[in-house]
């Protein structure tokens, strides 16, 4: 997170490791949500250096799924700008999955075809609710049901999906997911310190 503005524009991954009392920061990244990271072959162009820094992108996240392979966290928190987005509080899904598909304005299914379901650490993301509050501008949504049992997934598209796509073994890991409020897209400098 060297740059505030960079992490206004991506989505940012913190990786816990849990024990019973407490929760460690072991890891953080941050990932691209376009289809060209996703998958560079199918990014229709014919401009040779866009293509060829579509593949570096591509290949940090391939490495940035290496080293959760090796992490093995037991948590995953992303902060997604391009999520479903509040005017003005961050707002935590509260279902306890999330799925949903990859499309983007690059390439859309078929041929890319990239789908993720996640399991939500619902009782973890309505506690951090709770404890944050609306004086933090914090608050939480519940899809098609009541918070935390709903029985249908929150709607995800490529916000989340695609850097969810690269985390290894997702079906055995639980995910938290927050997404920053629309008025990032004018006030992006003077939200820095909520960013952070
Ligand atoms: C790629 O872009 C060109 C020029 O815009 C277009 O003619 C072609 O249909 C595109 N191909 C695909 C597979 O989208
Ligand atoms: C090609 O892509 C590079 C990198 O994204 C960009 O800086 C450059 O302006 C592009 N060239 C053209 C002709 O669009
Ligand atoms: C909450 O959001 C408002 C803008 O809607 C901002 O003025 C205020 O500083 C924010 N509160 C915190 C604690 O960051
Ligand atoms: C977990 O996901 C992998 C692919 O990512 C799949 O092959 C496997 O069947 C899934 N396991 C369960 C228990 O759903």
């Amino acid at each position: 997170m060297a740059s505030s503005k960079v992490s206004t524009l991506c989505a940012v991954f913190l990786v816990f490791n849990l024990t019973r009392v407490s929760a460690k920061i072991v890891a953080s990244f941050i990932m691209p949500h376009g289809g060209i990271a996703l998958d560079p072959r199918h990014f229709n162009t014919t401009n040779s250096t866009a293509k060829k820094e579509a593949w570096e992108i591509h290949n940090a996240c391939v490495k940035v799924r290496q080293q959760m392979q090796q992490l093995k966290p037991d948590l995953v928190f992303l902060s997604t700008p391009h999520g479903v987005a509040d005017l003005k509080n961050f707002l935590f899904y509260l279902n306890p999955q999330g799925q949903g598909h990859a499309d983007t304005d690059n390439c859309q299914c078929p041929p890319c075809c990239y789908s993720v379901s996640v399991n939500l650490d619902t009782k973890m993301s309505a506690d951090l609710v709770k404890s944050l509050g609306l004086a933090k501008n914090v608050s939480g949504l519940s899809a098609y049901g009541p918070p935390e049992q709903s029985s249908e997934p929150f709607p995800l598209k490529w916000g989340e999906v695609i850097p969810l796509h690269f985390i290894p073994g997702l079906n055995n890991t639980k995910a938290i997911i927050l997404s920053q409020p629309s008025r990032r897209y004018t006030d992006d400098v003077a939200m820095i310190p909520e960013l952070l």
